[in-house]
């Protein structure tokens, strides 16, 4: 499987290398397609044009924006796509684009979370009566360009948590492009936009990053929590997410004895 990452931050950066040393069975890096003033050391770098034709798979690891714009072209000639940005899939219309219409296939990657598999057995079953995803970051990490000065200034400086947004997914993944697309993860893995309520919480003592995830249904009662020590490179990002999409690619190059 030829492997062609497009964005080389804190998660392509660290997938990029990984394949590139041989770490996933089956895959072959075929070269990183970057928005830096300068190349990453020691990796090829493509064009987006020649990793679409050369790629069987491209990995999306540079944003819900670089996703809208770009997605759409890698699909439609052929290649398939591996999604971390999730959020991005928010908007209805991108992602019929991107997973209805081909003839490249639409991969979606868990990054952050888990759970999603049993999330999507529980929602088959009878459906789903509430749905809560509670994402708690370090202050800073949280500050969007939205935010009026005075609440920027109160994230850089509180000693307590801070409750920014509950709201349903849709609305807190486009908030928060680059905290919350675990929100849109759980959505989809619901079927669901609306039922699925998401909280940001602006925590300055959280060491962790955490997600929990509550769920009630007529399969039963779901409770996940996660807590992810963030990147070194990007605090807003949590350091096993790189980790999840090499695991993805695994599944893809080798699906033989793998979890479906
Ligand atoms: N699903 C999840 O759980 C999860 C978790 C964390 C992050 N994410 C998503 O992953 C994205 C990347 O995270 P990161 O920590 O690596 O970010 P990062 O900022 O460290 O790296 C992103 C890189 O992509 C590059 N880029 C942006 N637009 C580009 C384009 N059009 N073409 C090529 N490169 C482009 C940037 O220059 C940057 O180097 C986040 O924006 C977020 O949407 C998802």
């Amino acid at each position: 499987m030829k492997v062609a990452i497009l964005g080389c931050g804190a998660i392509g950066g660290v997938v990029a290398r990984a394949v590139q040393n041989g770490e996933v069975a089956g895959a072959e890096l075929i070269g990183v397609v970057h928005a830096e003033p300068a190349d990453p050391p020691g990796l090829p770098v493509l064009d987006v044009e020649s990793a679409i034709a050369r790629a069987d798979l491209v990995v999306e690891c540079a944003g819900q924006r670089a996703l809208a714009e770009l997605g759409p072209s890698i699909v439609a000639a052929g290649t398939d796509l591996l999604v971390v940005s999730v959020g991005a899939l928010a908007d209805d219309a991108l992602l019929a684009k991107l997973r209805d219409t081909g003839p490249g296939r639409l991969h979606l990657c868990s990054g952050a979370i888990g759970g999603l598999d049993a999330l999507a057995a529980t929602a088959r079953m009878g459906g789903l009566d509430a749905v809560r995803i509670v994402t708690t970051k370090k202050a800073p990490a949280l500050i969007q360009k939205w935010m009026d000065e005075p609440t920027a200034q109160r994230l850089r400086t509180t000693g307590e948590p801070v409750q920014l947004m509950r709201a349903p997914a849709r609305e807190v993944t486009a908030a928060f492009p680059a905290s919350a697309n675990v929100a849109a993860s759980v959505a989809l893995a619901v079927g669901d936009w609306d039922l699925v309520e998401a909280t940001v919480v602006a925590d300055p003592n959280a060491p962790l990053t955490s997600h929990v995830i509550t769920a009630d249904g007529s399969a039963g009662s779901y409770r996940f929590e996660i807590r992810n020590h963030p990147s070194v490179d990007n605090p807003a990002t949590s350091g096993v997410v790189p980790h999840a999409v090499l695991a993805c690619l695994a599944r893809l190059a080798q699906p033989t004895g793998a979890f479906a």
